[in-house]
């Protein structure tokens, strides 16, 4: 539990989650019946820019201080940029950068709620005083994937799960949000769930994709940002998104915003993006991550 967030808020990273997740907001704000939201590891909520960490790494200043109003830009992006901005004229008046559960309670409607999850004692306290007046959102100092087996289903039967893991056992991560998918497909089969995922090597990344293939759940969609090559795994080249359940429509919703995306946030070359269905409606694969050595592509037995 070494990870904080505060020395990674705003960077390009967090532009394309938070992207993402307004996108899945607004599609779930389309009915006017009340949502819920679920954050499983909701770090702090709210990050100084101009703190240690911040000015330490300075990694949002290749994030979100590289969205300047672009003219031309999608609406999406523009919304987006203008509920993180607040009153600040750009981003570099910005004074503190909100995380998701912020970003998210910013969002919600009379009747929607979140269920926020994080474990650590001090960032779990500074969650709890940022909602302390705010009667729609319920903090939790908790292991998120335990959490989710007492918070599925929601009252509200719609919503959103956000995992969002720091990825300190590196692979071995992979494995608990499996299981912790597996299991919360169980208990709510009908709910989003959108999962943030670091790209170093991408070879790291194939078998959870690939996994998701075999899952049961229909419309899988990945989206992908890389200012970097994907072939050293010693930092972060890219990340990506991969939602399941997502809205019919959520490709089209993001194409736009994420080419924009990838020509601000290109850094020594232009950044790649990747956006594309894994599984259709009718459960079909699509998109088959690139292959596997031949002894990982056999399926278990008794499964799609
Ligand atoms: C990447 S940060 C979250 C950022 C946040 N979702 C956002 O977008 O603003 C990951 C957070 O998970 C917390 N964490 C680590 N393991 C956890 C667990 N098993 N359950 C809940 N929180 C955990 C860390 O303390 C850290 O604050």
């Amino acid at each position: 539990m070494n990870y904080r967030h505060a020395y990674h808020a705003g960077n390009f990273a967090d532009v394309l989650k938070h992207v993402v997740l307004m996108a899945l907001i607004e599609s779930l704000q389309a009915k006017p019946t009340p949502f819920c939201y679920i954050d499983t590891h909701a770090g702090s909520g709210n990050y100084p820019l101009d703190g240690f960490e911040a000015r330490k790494t300075a990694e949002h200043k290749d994030g979100i201080g590289r969205l300047h109003p672009a003219e031309k830009a999608p609406p999406l992006l523009r919304r987006w940029r203008a509920s993180i901005l607040g009153s600040a004229d750009n981003a570099q008046g910005l004074k503190h950068y909100p995380g998701s559960p912020l970003q998210v309670a910013r969002l919600l409607r009379p009747g929607d709620s979140a269920q926020l999850c994080e474990l650590h004692a001090e960032e779990a306290a500074k969650l709890r005083d940022l909602f302390r007046a705010n009667p729609q959102v319920h903090v939790h100092q908790r292991d998120g994937y335990e959490a989710l087996k007492a918070l599925l289903p929601p009252r509200e039967k719609r919503g959103l799960v956000l995992i969002d893991p720091p990825y300190e056992a590196q692979e071995a991560e992979y494995r608990q949000i499996e299981q912790a998918l597996k299991s919360a497909l169980q208990r709510w089969p009908g709910g989003i769930y959108a999962v943030w995922y670091p790209i170093k090597l991408r070879s790291q990344v194939q078998p959870f994709l690939r996994g998701l293939q075999h899952s049961g759940v229909k419309r899988v969609l990945r989206a992908e940002l890389l200012p970097h090559p994907d072939d050293s795994p010693l930092r972060l080249n890219g990340s990506g998104m991969v939602i399941l359940n997502a809205p019919w429509n959520l490709d089209e919703v993001l194409r736009e915003p994420l080419r924009v995306l990838a020509s601000l946030l290109s850094q020594e070359r232009p950044a790649e993006w990747k956006l594309e269905w894994l599984l259709d409606e009718a459960g079909s694969q699509l998109n088959v991550p690139s292959p596997l050595p031949a002894s990982r592509l056999s399926r278990p037995p008794g499964r799609r």
